[in-house]
């Protein structure tokens, strides 16, 4: 297995950040300025993208694993990679994600804690409504992690 940063073609990934962020218009707002990490084993699982937002604070922008590869750990993988990675040059790092279920549990079972919710956020800043699990993505909950 290795984990390399893509600085260059980010957008070669596109099929895989839009299982995240299905709005590619969105994806735009963070690719260029984030850093883009890729699993290899035996070929591409799974990617993320982390922001600078402070001095102090990372933001995960973006993680996804092909659906076929869902289940396998390598998203939480590239959670540890990143966590070791940022530790020296950030105190936190924050996700931002739907209020449901299978995903806060992802992030809870890698250390991160509930923290805040923006009000409305997907349907304030989508152009569709969205669902996941049959849910429908209204607020956005920020989860936040010490590193
Ligand atoms: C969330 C995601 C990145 C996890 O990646 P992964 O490689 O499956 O991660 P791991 O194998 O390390 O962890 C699996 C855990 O993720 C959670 N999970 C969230 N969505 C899941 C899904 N669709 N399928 C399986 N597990 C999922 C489960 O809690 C699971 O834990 P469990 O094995 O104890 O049940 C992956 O499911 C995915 O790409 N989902 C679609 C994209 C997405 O929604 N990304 C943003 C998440 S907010």
């Amino acid at each position: 297995m290795e984990i390399k940063k893509i600085s260059e073609n980010k957008k070669h990934f596109l099929d895989l950040l839009l299982l995240a962020d299905e709005q590619e218009s969105m994806i735009d707002k963070y690719l260029e300025r984030g850093e883009l990490f890729a699993l290899y084993d035996d070929g591409l699982k799974s990617v993320c993208v982390v922001t600078q937002e402070s001095d102090d604070i990372c933001e995960l922008k973006n993680i996804a694993t092909y659906e076929k590869w869902h289940g396998h750990g390598y998203g939480s993988k590239l959670l540890r990679h990143i966590f070791a990675y940022y530790k020296d040059r950030y105190k936190t790092m924050l996700v931002g994600t739907g209020a449901v279920p299978k995903s806060l549990r992802f992030y809870q079972k890698n250390g991160f804690e509930i923290s805040h919710r923006i009000k409305n956020f997907f349907t304030d800043n989508y152009d569709h409504p969205m669902f996941e699990d049959g849910v429908q993505l209204v607020d956005m909950v920020y989860l936040s992690k010490a590193l």
